[in-house]
């Protein structure tokens, strides 16, 4: 079975995931499982398209790590996930030691996401434009930009974002938002006030990081809840770490919390599709927790008929 196939064929836009250009580059046996379109239709670069990388200097652009991604999705007929704007991590030293004035920042910012969603013109399907803006308690999280703007640079990104590449849908991506609860019920009056402002807003990113056998409370009623907000929503960077042993009844209910939330993404039609944050334990950004559904030796794992038990 072909993960993307599965998964389209029960309705959804596409199964994806995320990737580095190493992997695929220097790894011929991960290389033929990422241009399996029957198994992924869409690619996000879990690092090429970040700020440090893409604005290394004030207003000195470098997309050529970014692009290797975009080419590789571009020559596959792959849907393509802009990862990511603004965030408060993996930022050039020039904005994390830098004091700015309100405006200089709300500048940096829509210089930086219109010159990085403009270059993607066309190509990209989603933007996160705003990644993990919301502490767990639902309040903004005081980061470089809510330092000098207030929340102002939310609105001001996605602004830009959309005058750069109208046809991108902007999501606004997070984690801690998988269940039910005050970080939830946040983000979704957030995406409500800046509809009712006028901001362009099309989608919500639920990111799914999550532990095997502690799935959020909630789970699949937060779904419908976001699927209620008028914006889609997708789930954009699933994977579930296993604590402890891996064992095979660690396995198996690994293959069932995966199930669990795909299927809850199938039960809600806002929800558009479902990426994995790299398909196997060989690459994966969690370390030791076996995260992911393929294993350290690119063989499928239980969790791997969890995805399509779930579709
Ligand atoms: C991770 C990458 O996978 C790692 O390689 C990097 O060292 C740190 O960032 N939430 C996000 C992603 O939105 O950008 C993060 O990606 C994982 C958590």
């Amino acid at each position: 079975a072909g993960l993307n196939a599965v998964g389209k064929a029960a309705g959804k836009l596409y199964f994806g995931t995320a990737t580095n250009a190493n992997e695929f580059q220097d790894d011929a046996v991960y290389g033929a499982i990422i241009n399996n379109t029957r198994q992924f239709g869409q690619i996000t670069p879990a690092n090429a398209m970040k700020w440090e990388y893409t604005e290394p200097n004030p207003g000195n652009f470098t997309f050529e790590d970014g692009d290797v991604i975009r080419d590789l999705a571009r020559n596959n007929g792959q849907l393509l996930r802009g990862h990511n704007c603004v965030w408060y991590q993996q930022l050039p030293d020039w904005i994390t030691n830098g004091t700015f004035t309100y405006h200089e920042m709300i500048d940096i910012v829509e210089n930086h996401c219109g010159t990085l969603v403009g270059h993607y013109k066309g190509e990209v399907y989603a933007w996160d434009v705003i990644n993990e803006s919301l502490n767990d308690d639902g309040t903004f999280r005081e980061n470089v930009f809510y330092n000098a703007t207030g929340s102002d640079y939310i609105p001001a990104a996605l602004r830009a974002a959309r005058a750069a590449d109208p046809h991108a849908k902007l999501y606004i991506n997070d984690y801690g938002i998988e269940g039910t609860g005050n970080k939830s019920t946040a983000l979704q009056n957030l995406v409500r006030e800046l509809k009712s402002e006028g901001v362009p807003i099309d989608g919500v990113g639920i990111q799914c990081h999550l532990t095997v056998g502690q799935l959020p409370t909630g789970l699949l009623e937060n779904f419908h809840d976001f699927g209620q907000l008028g914006v889609e929503f997708a789930v954009t960077e699933l994977d579930m770490a296993i604590q402890g042993n891996v064992t095979a009844d660690a396995l198996e209910q690994q293959k069932q919390d995966y199930a669990t939330v795909v299927s809850a993404c199938l039960s809600v039609p806002a929800c558009v599709g479902v990426t994995v944050w790299d398909f196997t334990d060989k690459y994966g950004w969690i370390t030791n927790g076996h995260a992911d559904i393929w294993d350290d030796n690119l063989q499928k794992k239980p969790a791997f008929d969890g995805v399509v038990l779930g579709f």
